[in-house]
């Protein structure tokens, strides 16, 4: 029986893989990772890209609220990782975003674990979200890209510290481009993954990732750390370098670069 509470795409198209070869459309949706986690329950398989034009519950990391107007960019990728590489796998995400953005124009860069940011504004996130279908573990990876927003449809407190392509680029970038471009090396990223080349792609990972040599605050459940971004080991937790030289290792928290 349908779901009732699962929108009906707009559109199915194939595309070419090796991995992802489905995408589903849609107008409007409360989340495509929401979307993402009703699909799976309906046998969705790995491989499946949900793209919404909007989004009116776009949600965010730590159970923030991701603002989703229309010329943005909302994308959710389904994947059967090894649960045991799952963080590494959200961390590495980050980077077609980066390579898509700099392709049309912005030097963005990665702030760990995964925002992408430009001259220290937003422009882009991840949510990794991993979920059970019976005994079979998937991640559900969303994207969400500052493509062609005007900053006023921002809230007003996300604007200040956010930016878009649309703001930085004066040539209009088309979504679906940057969706192919990103696609490319979000597909290369996952084969390197799962032919064991992981240490490599956490390299890569470390050149795009400007907290490294910070002065930061990190933000985790058990408090705040102040100290040296100093390094993100292969699993994709942060090393913090505090004045004194010891190091602690964070898997889960907000950064702040202060210099
Ligand atoms: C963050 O930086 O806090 C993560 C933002 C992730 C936003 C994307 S937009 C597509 C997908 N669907 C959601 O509800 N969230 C992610």
């Amino acid at each position: 029986m349908a779901d009732p509470d699962l929108p009906q795409p707009t559109a199915v198209e194939e595309r070419p893989g090796p991995i992802f070869r489905k995408l589903l459309r849609f107008d409007a949706v409360d989340s495509t990772n929401e979307v993402a986690k009703l699909l799976l329950g309906q046998g969705a398989e790995e491989g499946t890209i949900i793209v919404a034009k909007r989004q009116a519950m776009g949600k965010g990391r730590h159970g923030r609220a991701w603002a989703s107007p229309p010329g943005g960019l909302y994308v959710t990728l389904v994947l059967e990782p090894d649960p045991q590489y799952v963080q590494t796998l959200g961390l590495l995400a980050g980077i077609p975003v980066v390579k898509a953005l700099r392709h049309y124009g912005v030097f963005a860069n990665l702030k760990w674990p995964n925002d992408v940011v430009f001259l220290e504004k937003k422009i882009g996130g991840i949510l990794s979200e991993g979920v059970y279908r019976g005994d079979r573990f998937y991640a559900v990876i969303g994207i969400g890209v500052n493509t062609g927003i005007d900053l006023d449809r921002l809230p007003e407190d996300v604007r200040a510290r956010a930016t878009s392509v649309k703001r930085e680029v004066a040539e209009y970038v088309d979504n679906d481009d940057f969706l192919d471009y990103m696609m490319k090396h979000f597909e290369d990223i996952v084969s390197r993954y799962r032919t064991g080349t992981r240490d490599r792609l956490v390299k890569d990972y470390r050149g795009l990732c400007t907290t490294i040599g910070k002065e930061i605050i990190v933000t985790t459940p058990r408090g705040q750390i102040r100290g040296r971004g100093y390094d993100v080991t292969p699993l994709g937790a942060l090393v913090v370098a505090d004045p004194e030289g010891r190091r602690t290792e964070v898997v889960d928290g907000t950064v702040e670069h202060v210099k």
